[in-house]
């Protein structure tokens, strides 16, 4: 998705411009620019099509800044589309949709203006420029009061060098400062590297930067009192020395549980007591891997607090008039809790007067601000666009909630509650398969498509497993129900096509079983995924692969983790970068 960045500091900023930028690479772009305006009041722009490493070179003259990295909404990756735009005075980056543009755009061609992009962002400059009385600040909230639609701006004005505004609605804004510089960015994990302090814009809120200051304020200009925070030292951007970020997030697995487990503890839930022991029905909500999560957590948490949950994507339970209301819990998850379906799910359970509670690894998201309660995982940060470490600390937190939630109803934990404290080393002893899921992609590399198959909350693991292999390896996967087989999908089934199966519930081992051998008879080739020794032994699997013992309920956040490995290895082997899918962004800030 698109990032922004803004800077201003005493001397040239090129250099932390682009660096800024990089860190937003992970969010998935496919352009990128910058504009420069130094103190003689002269604006440069320079932005092309494809990596930041494009952008480098000779720095351009100037100590404020702006810059983006675009991920093609209207308008195909080009140069001409790349951010930033330019009217007259002014250079403008923008992240977001703006959902009126066409209209405005109709009115400003009846006017004249010309225009040198298909983007709706152009629009906004245009406007901005139109506004212009002599007052910068005055100009950007004219034209912003036209805007419908989701947006976040770093605005710059050749008449004030050395100011930045920057305004967030919808999409995310932050505030950043260092000894050397003030800055604004899309997320706090690009920003990291480079401030000390940080402090996230609300909707409606604008950012002045001038005068060696940062201030916060509404549309009327009047000052907005915040906090900024120190930076969080987990949340600094990461780099890799070798391999790639999806590699190093999966090794990071162990330790992500042991700090999320780490950081979790009972009493800090004792400002949500009164919903968790009194919630009529609970929802969860949470787009993509997320969701798996989510849908996990419903399966654990109906059958052990035995109270109704319904788990719906994020961007279906917007529409769909849910009969939540007070008195009900949304549990919204999202690794960035940046994203808009999962956000705006989110504001209409709070309108509708129920009670949000977020799991979210970005402590200073948009999503936690907006929660009555915020659960934060220890994942650390997550460049790889594919979610690999944060699914299994989503995981964590939300069996940790459902326990929670058993004990306000009934006083009592669950009989996994106690096992939590063995999951980061039985995570490292999961590894021991890896050589064997290095085979088997090897095997697998020229599959065309797969199934994933599972029975309970094995059919959540099998879900992210065919997802994972579908957005980085780009092999067609279903994930789903073994019981589903016969009744449709084993007409795919043909010689050699490749079908997994994750069994790690004991009652339901021999029916995942006999859809394994259904397949098998038609010619599939077949891996069998348990911790079950019965059940590995018994079966007809063509490869086996041991996963070891431990509480079967908490057996999701261990088996997902030889298929993220298998879809990294399927990933390089098929000759692409894990780290950046094509078409897919980090952090969907757009609906
Ligand atoms: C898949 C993946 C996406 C995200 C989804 C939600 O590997 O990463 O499906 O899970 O876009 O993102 P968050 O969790 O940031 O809300």
């Amino acid at each position: 998705m698109c990032g922004i960045v803004g800077c201003v500091s005493k001397e040239n900023c090129y250099e932390k411009i682009l660096s800024t930028l990089s860190g937003l690479e992970y969010r998935g772009y496919d352009s990128a620019g910058i504009a420069m305006l130094s103190s003689s009041k002269t604006l440069n722009v320079r932005k092309k099509k494809g990596y930041v490493s494009n952008l480098k070179g000779k720095p351009l003259p100037g100590e404020t800044g702006i810059g983006h990295t675009r991920w093609a909404t209207h308008g195909k990756p080009s140069d001409a589309n790349a951010h930033p735009h330019v009217s007259g005075k002014f250079a403008l980056v923008h992240n977001g949709i703006v959902e009126n543009f066409r209209a405005l755009k109709g009115e400003l061609l009846e006017q004249g203006e010309e225009f040198l992009s298909e983007t709706d962002s152009e629009v906004i400059v245009k406007l901005i420029a139109k506004a212009y009385r002599g007052d910068f600040f005055e100009a950007v909230v004219k034209a912003c009061e036209r805007l419908e639609g989701s947006y976040a701006l770093a605005v710059l004005c050749s008449d004030d060098p050395g100011e930045i505004i920057g305004v967030r609605q919808g999409s995310p804004l932050v505030a950043g400062a260092a000894p050397d510089a003030l800055y604004l960015c899309s997320d706090v994990p690009a920003l990291c590297g480079a401030a000390e302090f940080i402090c996230p814009a609300s909707d409606g809120e604008f950012i002045r930067i001038r005068d060696g200051n940062i201030c916060f304020c509404d549309g009327n200009g009047r000052e907005i009192c915040k906090e900024f925070s120190r930076v969080p030292p987990e949340s600094r951007s990461s780099s890799v020395m070798s391999g790639t970020f999806m590699e190093k997030e999966i090794a990071e697995i162990p330790r992500a549980l042991s700090d999320t487990f780490k950081s979790l503890s009972a009493t800090d839930f004792a400002p949500c007591a009164r919903i968790l022991r009194g919630a009529r029905h609970v929802y969860a909500v949470a787009c993509g891997t997320a969701l798996h999560a989510a849908q996990a957590f419903g399966d654990i948490a109906e059958s052990e607090v035995r109270c109704p949950v319904s788990c719906f994507a994020a961007s279906e339970f917007r529409y769909r008039d849910p009969l939540i209301g007070r008195d009900d819990l949304l549990v919204a998850v999202s690794q960035s809790g940046e994203t808009a379906d999962t956000l705006q799910a989110a504001r209409l359970a709070k309108e509708r007067g129920a009670y949000v509670l977020a799991v979210t690894n970005i402590a200073q998201s948009s999503l936690a601000s907006l929660a009555d309660f915020t659960i934060v995982m220890r994942a650390g940060s997550e460049i790889a666009v594919a979610a690999t470490k944060s699914y299994n600390c989503q995981l964590l937190c939300l069996y940790y909630l459902a326990a929670q939630m058993k004990y306000y109803r009934v006083q009592e934990f669950p009989d996994w509650f106690s096992q939590f404290s063995s999951l980061s080393s039985a995570a490292e002893e999961v590894f021991a398969c890896f050589p064997q899921m290095s085979a088997l992609a090897a095997k697998f590399k020229d599959a065309r498509g797969m199934f994933y198959l599972g029975r309970g909350l094995d059919v959540r693991t099998a879900a992210e497993g065919a997802l994972k292999v579908k957005e980085i390896a780009y092999v067609f996967a279903e994930g789903y129900a073994a019981g589903e087989l016969k009744h449709g999908t084993l007409a795919l089934i043909e010689e050699g096509f490749p079908v997994f199966a994750v069994s790690t519930c004991s009652a339901l081992a021999s029916k995942t079983e006999n859809a394994l051998a259904e397949a098998k008879a038609r010619g599939a080739r077949t891996v069998l995924f348990s911790q079950n020794v019965s059940a590995l032994s018994e079966s007809c699997a063509d490869f086996k692969c041991a996963l070891p013992v431990i509480h079967e309920k908490l057996m999701p956040i261990l088996a997902v983790i030889p298929l993220q490995y298998f879809a990294c290895r399927m990933c390089l082997l098929r000759g692409f970068d894990p780290d950046k899918p094509r078409n897919l962004a980090k952090s969907v800030t757009v609906e």
